[in-house]
């Protein structure tokens, strides 16, 4: 009998950034299997990508309301358990609540939704509804970024005093000098990509890591930001200082126009006895800051990490882990969550992430657009 939990994907076609990481990542620990799906709202790309990567197409949809429809008429045992939703962010919020509301469980790509109203919507229905949702902050899956969760947690760094998170990009700066790409980039269109641009694409990402790593609840934050040209509605740059509920001070800093930058989102968080780094383009290494002592470098896999951070390490020390293999972690924590199996509260991002989320860009844009002033979080 196939145990696997099914799973139908919408977005993330052929032509998508973020579809393979997803369709890898599911496929990562024998837990799910793709049965259907819309992944493009074209019907022969839709079609001719699921017959290209081999899903049977007897369940690939023209539409999201169609998928629904029809899956609701398939037995219980048969029928679509969990979606993805892995199309801009415009159509995050309507497919969601209507999947939520069907008895679907949801992986929702972050930004969750495009307002936080919208947030808080999602997050009542999925009080009513019985299911499990996740919103992939993918970074919080790899071993290294769980282990700093767990030192800081131990108190192995003592009180934590400062925090700064790095999210640098540079791939807006040669759109954002073309009128024309300018304007055919679904991320600098309001309507498609929400209030926001850089913070709510990277800033989301460092937000939720902030939260994540340290386990503070960020109180409010003064931003600045930056739209380059006056004709342009969307940040792509900006940097956001912090107050943490607990008086901690921090400082986000993202850019998508540091030019010939990659994926730069580097973490760092110090306290009274000690720091640590980590930075994504090189996941493998955390580094732990001491006074006056050598710098140590700490790898997954190995037995001085702690339980949350080797179960998500599939190898032996040595063999290097990386994006796929932090969304994987992700994947394996819901599938636990669906089959109703232990797990601990750091293996995937939750909905109260994506609500959180939300409210962090609007106050940072709100912030920036009063004249930069302190903008409180709801708790
Ligand atoms: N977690 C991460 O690190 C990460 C990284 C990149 C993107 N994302 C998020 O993933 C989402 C998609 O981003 P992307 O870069 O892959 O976008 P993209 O533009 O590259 O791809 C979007 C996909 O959605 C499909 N699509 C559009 N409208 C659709 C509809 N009505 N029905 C079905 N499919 C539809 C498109 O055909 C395409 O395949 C965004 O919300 C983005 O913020 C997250």
């Amino acid at each position: 009998m196939n145990s696997k939990i099914r799973l139908g994907i919408l977005g993330g076609g052929g032509d998508s950034l973020i579809g393979v990481l997803h369709r890898v990542a599911s496929s990562m620990f024998d837990q799910f299997q793709i049965i259907g799906g819309v992944f493009n709202p074209n019907w022969e790309e839709n079609i001719g990508f699921a017959e290209k990567i081999g899903i049977p197409t007897n369940r690939i949809y023209k539409d999201f309301d169609t998928l629904v429809e029809e899956e609701l008429k398939l037995p219980e045992a048969s029928r679509i358990q969990v979606v993805s939703i892995l199309t801009p962010n415009f159509l995050h919020f309507s497919m969601a609540k209507k999947l939520l509301e069907n008895g679907f469980h949801v992986i929702c790509e972050k930004p969750m939704t495009t307002t936080y109203d919208e947030a808080k919507i999602l997050e009542s229905t999925l009080k009513k509804s019985n299911t499990v949702f996740s919103v992939t902050y993918t970074y919080t899956g790899y071993p290294m970024v769980r282990q700093m969760r767990e030192m800081i947690a131990s108190h192995a760094i003592g009180k934590v005093q400062k925090i700064d998170i790095q999210y640098y990009q540079g791939w807006i700066n040669p759109v954002i000098h073309n009128e024309e790409l300018r304007a055919n980039t679904w991320r600098l269109d309001p309507k498609k990509g929400g209030i926001s641009c850089c913070i709510g694409d990277i800033g989301t990402h460092a937000f939720d890591m902030l939260e994540y790593v340290t386990q503070l609840k960020v109180g409010k934050v003064l931003s600045d930001l930056n739209y380059v040209y006056d004709d342009n509605k969307m940040d792509v740059d900006g940097t956001v200082l912090i107050h943490c509920t607990n008086g901690v001070k921090g400082v986000i800093r993202t850019s998508q126009i540091a030019t010939g930058e990659e994926n730069n989102f580097t973490v760092k968080v110090y306290g009274e006895k000690a720091g640590l780094k980590w930075e994504q383009e090189n996941p493998n290494y955390l580094y732990l800051l001491e006074d006056g002592e050598p710098l140590r470098v700490l790898k997954p896999g190995n037995v001085y990490n702690s339980p949350l951070s080797l179960d998500g390490t599939k190898l032996p020390p040595g063999h290097p882990e990386g994006i796929f293999d932090s969304m994987g972690n992700i994947y394996k924590g819901v599938a636990k969550a669906i089959k109703k199996e232990p797990y601990n509260d750091g293996e995937f991002p939750t909905m109260r992430d994506g609500v959180r989320g939300m409210n962090f860009i609007e106050c940072a844009v709100e912030s920036h657009l009063k004249g930069n002033i302190w903008v409180n979080l709801d708790e």
